[in-house]
């Protein structure tokens, strides 16, 4: 058959722009999507409506919203072969948004561990939208129809939900959603804090040493790592124990997923160096990773009107998918056609 009759499979994915780009953001989420943008079709948004369940600066939400984008084509997400929009650009979210708020229930809501979190670090602002976001987050998925949606492990019970919702619309209306999988990295999954391995590396972390950004420059990657909280066990030798070493363990992670290089591997090539040796040479292939990240997206930014044309595209495209969607949801529930 030739390439073009060939309908490829659906990939969509998204990250809030809350805060700057981790390395969490890129070895749990973007590095999956670029290691698969030819096998697929591929939609990849800024999520800036799930942003403001959360108070943002204005400026400070549309600065990030781009640098984003610019990050997104210069982690190797080509504009060409992937879908790249702003989610606000695309109305359906919001539309489909609130349909499927009524078909999701308190209990389902009350259950999500990102609502739980949230709301416990925002006390003074548990607002509706903390609480409904997953079924916004479904709409941003059923839209598009897609075969897996790549995340990190922190999403894979938003991802489920969304399951559960479109099979009690489907089992009521027939077959209008289908069902997508989570695809979720081998390593990577769930990238720790360098200062507190028993948090995740967060976006919105205020301890800077804690996580390490896209944007940050070689020297300063390397003095985090160096800086890296690792065990105070007396071994002090590189093998992977979560359980016992969790620093170490998660220093292992991020140099599997940035070298390829397996944990016995990794064990070998520090045998009796010590974490004085081990915690530099993870700096240094993390900085060697994002330094062409960085100095592209550097470039694309300074291109207002490309990214412009970019965003334009993108929100062209995907509005086209995703109204076909609402349409026939707007259809099997009861609404009368405009
Ligand atoms: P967000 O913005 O918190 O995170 C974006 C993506 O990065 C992954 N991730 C991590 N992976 C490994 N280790 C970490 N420390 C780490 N931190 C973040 C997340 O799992 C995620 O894949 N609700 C979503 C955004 C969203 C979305 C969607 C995602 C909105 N609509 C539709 C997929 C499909 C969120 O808050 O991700």
């Amino acid at each position: 058959m030739d390439e073009n009759t060939v309908t490829k499979k659906i990939m969509l994915s998204g990250i809030q722009p809350s805060g700057d780009l981790t390395l969490g953001s890129y070895l749990g989420a973007i590095k999956n999507w670029v290691d698969r943008t030819d096998e697929f079709d591929n939609y990849y948004f800024m999520a800036d409506m799930h942003s403001i369940t959360v108070r943002q600066d204005p400026a400070a939400l549309r600065r990030r919203t781009l640098e984003q984008l610019a990050q997104y084509i210069a982690c190797g997400l080509d504009p060409e072969k992937n879908t790249l929009f702003i989610q606000s650009h695309v109305s359906a979210h919001a539309q489909l948004g609130w349909v499927l708020n009524c078909y999701t229930m308190f209990g389902e809501l009350s259950r999500m561990t990102q609502f739980k979190d949230k709301s416990a670090k925002n006390k003074d602002n548990i607002n509706g939208g903390l609480f409904t976001y997953p079924a916004l987050m479904a709409a941003d998925i059923l839209l598009y129809q897609p075969d897996y949606v790549p995340v990190g492990e922190d999403q894979k019970q938003h991802v489920e939900l969304t399951r559960n919702v479109a099979q009690r619309f489907n089992g009521i209306y027939g077959d209008v959603f289908k069902i997508p999988e989570p695809y979720i990295p081998k390593v990577g999954a769930r990238i720790m804090s360098l200062s507190d391995p028993t948090s995740k590396m967060s976006k919105s972390d205020k301890d800077p040493n804690g996580s390490v950004y896209l944007m940050d420059k070689p020297e300063d990657i390397q003095r985090k790592f160096k800086r890296a909280v690792t065990d105070s066990d007396t071994e002090r030798c590189v093998r992977y124990d979560p359980q016992a070493k969790p620093g170490v363990a998660n220093l292992m992670t991020i140099y599997s997923a940035v070298t390829g290089r397996t944990f016995a591997e990794i064990e070998a090539e520090f045998e009796g160096k010590g974490y004085g040796a081990f915690k530099p040479a993870v700096g240094d292939a993390v900085a060697e990773t994002l330094r062409p990240i960085r100095e592209e997206a550097q470039r694309i930014l300074a291109d207002k009107a490309y990214l412009e044309s970019v965003y334009k595209a993108g929100a062209e495209k995907a509005s086209y998918m995703a109204n076909k969607t609402l349409r026939k949801v707007y259809k099997k529930i009861g609404f009368v056609a405009r």
